[in-house]
């Protein structure tokens, strides 16, 4: 599978920018650094995307187009300690518009870092995905880091986190975006849900 040539098409600091609704869009959130950026780029084959080591890099909510197929939108980290309460205040609010409002989109991929697993900051962030009835799914990538057996039992456990929450997909993604492993089926997964 391979998905068409991706463009950024818009960028968000207030929900007023958001752009008009069209095509079916996938949403990808997650603490800072944990690899949400990368992973676009993963899926497209593209470097269009900035990536950086340090966290806190992506700072409002970026639209791409999939060629005309469908949009992949790449959100700031939430959780991240360096920047002021008030600013993180901002940042939640804002993604919490646009995962209430926004009537295209067809899921939130909720990305997780293989080797921290499930975090506080995430243990809200599905809650209050899972009260605004948001379907999310878990991705869980930088699956090279881990030897076998840790993986699966981070799966397990978060599995364990997922079972009394009504709108999480029950299966985790596993992936990475250094080895590309798992990407193929996951680009298959998404082509499925929005339709193609
Ligand atoms: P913010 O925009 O700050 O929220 O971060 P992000 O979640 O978008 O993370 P980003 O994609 O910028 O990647 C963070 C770091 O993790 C970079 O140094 C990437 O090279 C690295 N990284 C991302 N995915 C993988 C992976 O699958 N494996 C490995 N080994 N490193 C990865
Ligand atoms: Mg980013």
């Amino acid at each position: 599978y391979a998905f068409p040539l991706l463009s950024f098409f818009a960028g968000a600091k207030v929900p007023t920018s958001f752009p008009p609704e069209s095509l079916d869009e996938v949403a990808f959130v997650g603490r800072s650094n944990v690899g949400k950026s990368s992973l676009i780029n993963s899926l497209a084959e593209s470097s269009v995307v900035r990536t950086s080591d340090k966290p806190g890099l992506t700072q409002q909510i970026n639209f791409f187009n999939v060629g005309k197929l469908f949009h992949m939108i790449d959100m700031p980290g939430y959780g991240f300690a360096f920047v002021d309460e008030a600013e993180r205040e901002t940042w939640r609010e804002l993604m919490e518009e646009y995962i209430t409002r926004r009537e295209t989109l067809k899921r939130v991929y909720v990305v997780l870092d293989a080797r921290h697993g499930v975090k506080v900051a995430d243990t809200e962030f599905f809650r209050m995905l899972n009260s605004k009835k948001t379907k999310f799914q878990i991705v869980l990538t930088k699956c090279d880091l881990l030897k076998l057996p840790e993986l699966a039992k981070r799966i397990v456990t978060i599995e364990d986190h997922l079972k009394p929450l009504r709108n999480a997909v029950k299966d985790v993604v596993v992936v990475s975006s250094k080895t590309d492993a798992g990407i193929n089926q996951f680009r298959k997964e998404m082509l499925f849900l929005t339709g193609h």
